[in-house]
């Protein structure tokens, strides 16, 4: 197994091993591995263009590490626990050779229904065993899978599917979330209708068992193919170089784009930072609630966990079903030692009352963490003493999509915590603040733009054709540096506090969307002539969605014209992406060159109405003030 650290000191000579010689230090944790064949150097890269190698030259397969080799140890040992949506369904447990055995079956019905190494598959799926069953069977025989959250609309699942020309989609009949029975399958034969050619199969897992209609030649019982297969399936060999899925993510212009993570670094971090960050102990049981649709349900629900041999809770449901003491329920009933959530959901639970976590029993809990978007104060104070009661060390982990791995994060009971703080670098990564020029900005009690100057291994490597793109995006701002989009604090102890996006990204309820993205699909709508989106602070989400919009012809009823607005955003994106409050306006506040003053809408929609700064040199000034009375009305 990869180091854990467990004193301060470990930590501290860790991350110093891990600066001064990255390649030894990462060469020796990725020797606690079983590769077929050994890298022959460990590290090639530049920023430039840019160009990321781990493991040069590295054979293995993933699937070899998260299931084969803990067969002779922990092969009766429960690796997936699922909790079902309702309550009063009992429990089902995979152990490792379960998994295995299960893994390989359906790898066999992949192979059989003609997936081959390189081909991508589009998941669109519940959050039921079968997802990460059927992931693991990918990346066993070499398919790269590309798991679509199932809360995306059939527009947006479709974008995904050409963009990746995936040869297989596997979705469920339905989903079961809280009271809802989602009909999801519908949603994929609405995508494949919308020129999906590349797909020739779709497996369609029986969840709910509810009617779909089934397209002959196309569409497979995923249960049918897969029983009927061996439980013995070799593993693919992979370059350590090879891709091992594709995830979509949100930037500040265009469509998503699809994240590229490889095999061999990818496996070498995410066990490496799963171990540290939640101390995992053998027999312990740990639990993330994120949806596998989401780069922490692949890190820290799949691979991390699997690569670290732990038994891992998958939960199907919502925090607030049949009730807001759901979560801690599950605490309870199962001795979760492990818990990670996001800061909206603790938000939201923490508003519904004490009662609700007061009357489990959480003695059980050693850790909790955070994910996905900043912890407020008051939010951290309520999670740590009500959830952690004071003793289970609250991780805030930040990361990204893009980073494949938590980078700056708590150690817990190693290093201290703060509210609010992601604190430390984990060994191997390098981060600095600069300013908007690219200047270094040194020292502590400072803010900055954050960046890595140092790879590390669980790096995405490009977006998925459209390597220009990768290089714009991360690697263009500032030379030689990785460039995060977020700006942040260093304390004078040296902790980084995040303090949000710099770009025009937002992120509602810990999901990251593109104002573009969301301005797009507004513009869909026939009355719209132009709109402009931006996130403003929220109790419960963090932030929410505010949409400044122009229309063509005057609509008599505005609320109505309200709805139909929203009905578009779900069409072209999903409900995640409905806008929260929508403002009638004649004008946009713009530049002389054109560009929309985001700033001073920003303010607005926070409720700022004075302090604007000089908006004398905009094109059209007059159009503020008529934003601000909008705004107030
Ligand atoms: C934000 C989620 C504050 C940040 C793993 C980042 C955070 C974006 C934290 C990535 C945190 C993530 N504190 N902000 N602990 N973790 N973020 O790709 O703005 O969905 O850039 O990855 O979420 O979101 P993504």
């Amino acid at each position: 197994m990869t180091l854990q650290v467990k004193t301060l000191a470990e930590y501290q000579d860790a991350y110093q091993k891990s600066v001064d010689d990255p390649e030894g230090f990462w060469a020796e944790q990725a020797s606690t591995f079983q590769w077929k064949k050994k890298w022959d150097k460990t590290l090639e890269w530049n920023f430039k263009d840019p160009d990321v190698k781990w493991f040069v030259g590295g054979k293995l397969n993933i699937t070899e590490n998260c299931l084969d080799r803990h067969l002779a140890d922990r092969g009766d040992q429960v690796a997936i626990l699922f909790e079902p949506n309702d309550p009063t369904t009992p429990n089902t447990t995979y152990t490792y050779k379960e998994l295995h055995a299960a893994v390989c079956q359906t790898a066999n019905a992949l192979k059989a229904n003609g997936i081959e190494k390189g081909d991508r598959v589009c998941f669109y799926m519940p959050m039921v065993p079968e997802l990460a069953i059927s992931v693991l069977a990918c990346a066993r025989i070499g398919a790269i899978h590309s798991v679509v959250f199932a809360g995306f609309s059939a527009q947006a699942l479709a974008d995904r599917i050409k963009d990746a020309t995936c040869k297989m989609v596997i979705c469920s009949d339905y989903n079961s979330r809280g009271a809802k029975n989602i009909p999801v399958k519908k949603v994929v034969d609405d995508a494949l209708d919308m020129g999906c050619d590349s797909i020739e199969t779709v497996f369609v897992h029986k969840n709910t068992g509810g009617e779909v209609e089934m397209k002959a030649g196309r569409d497979k019982w995923w249960n049918e193919e897969v029983d009927a297969q061996s439980t013995d399936c070799p593993a693919e060999e992979m370059d350590a170089e090879d891709m091992l899925f594709i995830l979509y993510t949100s930037g500040s212009t265009g469509k998503p784009k699809g994240v590229v993570h490889t095999c061999g670094g990818y496996m070498v971090y995410t066990c490496f930072s799963f171990r540290n960050v939640f101390q995992y102990k053998e027999g312990d049981v740990y639990w993330c609630t994120a949806d596998i649709g989401w780069i922490t349900g692949h890190s820290y629900i799949v691979y991390g966990p699997l690569l670290a041999g732990a038994t891992t809770v998958m939960f199907e449901g919502v925090p607030t079903y049949p009730d807001p003491g759901r979560f801690w329920e599950v605490c309870d009933k199962l001795k979760v030692n492990q818990f990670y959530t996001a800061p909206t959901a603790i938000r939201a639970l923490m508003a519904k009352g004490d009662q609700w976590v007061d009357k489990y029993d959480l003695s059980s809990l050693k850790v909790i963490g955070s994910v996905g978007e900043p912890i407020n104060e008051e939010a951290w104070h309520w999670y740590d003493e009500k959830v952690g009661k004071g003793n289970s060390p609250i991780v805030d982990t930040w990361w990204q999509t893009e980073t494949g791995g938590i980078l700056i994060t708590p150690l817990p009971g190693i290093t201290d915590t703060k509210p609010c703080f992601a604190s430390y670098p984990m060994p191997g990564v390098q981060p600095i603040l600069v300013d908007s020029q690219g200047v270094l900005v040194e020292g502590n009690d400072v803010e900055g733009l954050l960046c890595v100057k140092f790879p590390w291994p669980s790096m995405l490597r490009t977006t998925y054709g459209d390597h220009e793109r990768c290089r714009m995006t991360y690697f263009s701002s500032f030379e030689n540096l990785y460039f995060t989009g977020d700006g942040a604090r260093r304390d004078v102890e040296g902790r980084y506090r995040i303090i949000g996006r710099v770009d025009d990204v937002i992120n509602v309820s810990g999901h990251r969307m593109g104002t573009a993205e969301v301005e797009n699909a507004i513009d869909e709508h026939p009355n719209v002539v132009e709109s402009a989106v931006v996130g403003y602070p929220h109790d419960i989400k963090g932030q929410g969605i505010y949409a400044y919009i122009i229309i063509n012809e005057p609509v008599e009823d505005e609320d109505a014209f309200r709805k139909e607005v929203l009905a578009v955003v779900v069409r072209e994106i999903g409900p995640i992406a409905k806008p929260d409050k929508i403002q009638l306006v004649s004008g946009l506040p713009k530049t002389r060159s054109g560009k929309i003053m985001r700033r001073i809408l920003r303010k607005v929609a926070s409720g700022e109405t004075s302090n604007l700064g000089d908006i004398s040199t905009l094109l059209n000034p007059e159009v503020v003030e008529e934003v601000i009375k909008g705004a107030l009305a």
